[in-house]
């Protein structure tokens, strides 16, 4: 009896508290600059091409076992194109199965896609959609786990360690964005502050308070929280966060450069679909900020001809298609996400990079038939100095044409300067001619005048009648 209590008593205990890295010490420039150290990388980040591509053919091969056997809609659709999962055998042989689109998700509302029975799943998210029914989506207990998984390793490659403070200010609820990076910053050890989107002024009391290293928002309301901190007399370069990791809507580099200089901290990318996974489906790795990487080992990046849906090479830009390869409750197949990027090879890990979302093809607007994404309007903005990043894009149509108004807010500093905004708006006008090739207006809008988002931006309004 003493003997066995003895050796219970040897056991190792179930749960070991490790140690915090580099303790509560805020993240060095030094940490920021050569990215996060090799020993905290999960192996498969840094392993071989060929060790990728077999995990993710052993992986598919039970992800379309897996939809076949649980989903009629996948068994239909499979059927009708005449495949078997069984004719998977390379990666390449994922061409033949057919897409999964957002309307088959719609289809199937509510729980129609689940390849689990409902009571084996522990959560359900919700896309917004901004028409008829929302798509809903499915985690069982593993796919909850394995999400967090990813988002801490999102957070370690945007710089973030165990010990951090992580404020999420992206909205919890339906939405992946708030819930995805809180259970992935406790999964690395942050300590998670919950903030939600929204209450500006109390955001900005928190990180004033609470000094945070690390934020989760997206950028456009980043760059509200940066205006409330000047409005209370703050300069948001003297607070304490050191890395923003900003996603859930498109934005340029030059974008990137003025939260940068405005926080005087570092910005990098995180993208995501519900549909997929939720945020941290791919990240940016801060010391390269090369575009996000895609966590190859748990999805399979396509891109294909929007229109002819013929897959292209890397390095091609088309319509990203993402495959799933661990999800238990709502595995997709080859589905369109409408985002429109290219695929690069591996820099900071092994596996491949996204460039940054041009846009999804939803958001196109086409005016005069020239097609125009406001990421592009955006660009220009930012190249003239005395302009905000705060604008709107209006589309009228006068007689038979389509016009295009930016309306745009000053600087703050500027507002009051007549003949420099005015300049600014002329070379504005100039620039969306000669990069984009349509004649567009520019309005100086008063400061404040364009609606600030707490989440997600509206960038365009549609104006013109529906015929
Ligand atoms: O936006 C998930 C997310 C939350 C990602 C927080 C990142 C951070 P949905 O609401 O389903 O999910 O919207 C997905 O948002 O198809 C893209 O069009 C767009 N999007 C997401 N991340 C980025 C990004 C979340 N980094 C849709 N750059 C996607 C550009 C992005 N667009």
């Amino acid at each position: 009896m003493a003997a066995k209590k003895k050796a219970a008593k040897k056991k190792k205990p179930a749960f070991r508290f490790k140690p915090m890295p580099r303790g509560a010490k805020p993240a060095s420039a030094k940490q920021l600059r050569d990215g996060c150290p090799r020993k905290l990388l999960d192996p498969i980040e840094i392993a071989s091409r060929d060790e990728i591509v077999a995990l993710q053919t052993k992986r598919l091969k039970w992800t379309l076992a897996h939809a076949y056997r649980n989903v009629p809609l996948y068994r239909r659709k499979f059927d009708a194109a005449g495949v078997h999962p069984s004719d998977f055998k390379r990666l390449e042989d994922i061409a033949k199965f057919p897409f999964t689109t957002k309307a088959d998700l719609r289809d199937a509302y509510p729980f129609g896609m689940f390849a689990v029975p409902r009571e084996d799943c522990v959560r359900v998210h919700a896309s917004s959609g901004t028409t008829g029914k929302p798509t809903v989506v499915g985690y069982t207990r593993r796919d909850i786990d394995d999400w967090a998984k990813l988002v801490a390793r999102s957070i370690r490659a945007a710089g973030g360690l165990p010990g951090d403070l992580l404020h999420v200010a992206y909205g919890y609820g339906l939405f992946t964005g708030g819930l995805g990076a809180h259970y992935g910053g406790e999964k690395l050890g942050c300590t998670v502050i919950p903030m939600s989107g929204g209450q500006t002024e109390k955001q900005v009391q928190l990180i004033l308070d609470f000094k945070p290293q690390l934020i989760m928002v997206t950028p456009s309301y980043m760059l509200a929280i940066a205006d409330e901190f000047e409005r209370q007399g703050h300069d948001p370069r003297d607070s304490s966060l050191l890395v923003g990791i900003h996603g859930a809507e498109p934005w340029t580099d030059q974008m990137r450069k003025e939260i940068e200089a405005r926080f005087g901290m570092d910005a990098v990318d995180i993208y995501g679909l519900s549909e997929v996974m939720g945020p941290g489906v791919a990240n940016e790795c801060v010391e390269t900020k090369d575009g996000p990487t895609i966590w190859e080992d748990h999805f399979l990046p396509e891109i294909v001809d929007p229109v002819t849906t013929v897959p292209l090479a890397d390095g091609q830009r088309g319509e990203l298609v993402f495959t799933t390869l661990t999800k238990e409750a709502l595995p997709v197949i080859r589905y369109r996400t409408r985002d429109l990027t290219e695929l690069l090879p591996g820099t900071a890990r092994s596996m491949r990079r996204m460039g940054r979302i041009a846009g999804r093809s939803d958001d196109m607007m086409i005016v005069r038939g020239v097609n125009v994404f406001p990421t592009q309007i955006e660009e220009l903005i930012l190249k003239q100095p005395a302009l905000s990043p705060h604008y709107a894009l209006e589309l009228r149509r006068e007689g038979r044409l389509d016009t295009l108004d930016i309306l745009v807010e000053p600087k703050p500093e500027r507002a009051g300067d007549a003949a420099v905004l005015d300049a600014a708006a002329a070379a504005l006008v100039q620039a969306v001619k000669a990069y984009i090739g349509v004649t567009a207006g520019v309005k100086i809008a008063q400061v404040g005048q364009v609606a600030r988002s707490i989440g997600k931006a509206k960038r365009v309004f549609d104006l013109r009648p529906k015929d």
